[in-house]
């Protein structure tokens, strides 16, 4: 019995609804972020070496448990051996930034073209891990020097995953955010290129390039999937993966996209707040949530402009429902298979369980019998002894 691993069925710690009237993927939109971007990037990343779709499983006894049709889980936990989904995005910014510079395809790129010159070009970015790793790994591919900004909280397995890949780290004081603006803020003063994940006004550029690289995953579902699914739980940090798959999502279904949860941690609920405030809005984050990739305190404001546009609900979960979803996918009692399901990837799971289980929430978020959920296993064992411990039955 799947839900056996909690010992009550989850919570959710918040619940918003958002009334949305989505119609067709607007052209306002598409300027900013377009089909052909997203066209582009899975056309580039799919000539990566070792590129493979990552799995679709089938969580059918969790479906069984729940009275739901079909939940499907997008495993990213082996994205090209770096553990995360983030491996499509930053590395395919890096690529393309360089490309533009140089006045090399990104192809041309990768086989060494501009090699001298692009041995000269720094790229930065401020990370919790996995958006670290996938610019430094794009750094590696187009031959460039990497800089990566990390704060206290970050852990040395995951750090040590950057510097493995040929980054220079810099540890810096204060919280993700403050590793943002330090980041900024001395790659202007050096002429160094910020590959951020997250957009705010007058730096747009790179992160829709990194969330175009966020939509092969969407792409790849839609080919795996066989037929529309009804319901997309998404977690969010600066939420551009949320966002990225949401789009790619309108940009395919027009106004029949299917309903979309953004899931949060209670600690960093800057898209429930910005919900609430209709309007991008900022939380101090005061605990690191264990699912470190989802602590940031401030929105994207791309993804906020696509996400407040198709979301239906914004909720929130603790902490302490965390662990044990990831045993529940380790023991394979969800069906699937026995899944390696990383902090944040269990997001999705918890938040969707806490829904069906709760008569009000199912209802408002119409799963039923016919429901088709997609979530998404963003990551795997990204730090090792983390994720072993959280394993660890208590
Ligand atoms: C594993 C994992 N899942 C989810 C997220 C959230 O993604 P985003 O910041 O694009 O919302 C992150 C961000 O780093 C992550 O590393």
């Amino acid at each position: 019995m799947p839900l056996s691993h909690f010992r009550q069925a989850p919570k959710l710690a918040a619940h918003l609804r958002n009334v949305v009237q989505p119609g067709p993927y607007p052209e306002r939109l598409d300027a900013l972020f377009s089909q052909q971007m997203a066209r582009d990037a899975l056309s580039e990343i799919s000539q990566w070496p070792g590129y493979a779709p990552t799995p679709l499983r089938s969580l059918d006894k969790l479906a069984g448990a729940l009275g739901l049709g079909e939940v499907l889980y997008k495993d990213e936990s082996q994205r090209f051996d770096l553990g995360s989904f983030k491996a499509l995005g930053g590395a395919y910014a890096v690529l393309r930034l360089l490309s533009d510079k140089l006045g090399v395809s990104t192809s041309e790129l990768r086989a060494g073209a501009a090699h001298d010159a692009a041995a000269q070009i720094t790229v930065t970015t401020a990370t919790d891990g996995n958006h670290g790793r996938s610019v430094a790994w794009g750094a590696r591919q187009a031959g460039c020097k990497c800089r990566i900004y990390v704060h206290k909280d970050v852990s040395e397995n995951r750090a040590a995953a950057m510097t493995e890949l040929g980054a220079e780290l810099v540890r810096t004081t204060g919280t993700y955010d403050d590793s943002v603006r330090q980041c900024a803020a001395e790659s202007a003063q050096n002429g160094w290129f910020v590959v951020s994940d997250t957009s705010y006004e007058g730096y747009l550029n790179v992160p829709r390039q990194v969330m175009a690289g966020y939509t092969a995953l969407a792409s790849e579902v839609m080919e795996q999937a066989e037929g529309p699914v009804t319901h997309i739980f998404l977690q969010a940090g600066v939420g551009g993966m949320a966002a990225a798959v949401a789009a790619r999502y309108w940009m395919e279904h027009g106004a029949a996209l299917p309903r979309i949860v953004i899931v949060e941690s209670e600690y960093a609920a800057c898209f429930l707040k910005s919900a609430k405030q209709g309007r991008a809005a900022k939380v101090r984050i005061r605990h690191e949530t264990v699912m470190a990739g989802m602590s940031c305190g401030e929105v994207s404001v791309v993804a906020w402009e696509i996400l407040r546009r198709t979301a239906g609900h914004f909720v929130t979960i603790a902490d302490s429902t965390v662990a044990p979803a990831m045993r529940m996918l380790a023991s394979g009692v969800a069906g699937g298979g026995e899944i390696e399901a990383g902090e944040c990837s269990v997001a999705g799971p918890v938040a969707l369980i806490a829904a069906a289980c709760d008569q009000n929430l199912r209802e408002s978020m119409q799963l039923d019998g016919e429901s088709r959920v997609l979530l998404i296993g963003t990551e795997g064992a990204t730090d090792r002894a983390i994720y072993d411990d959280l394993l660890k039955a208590v």
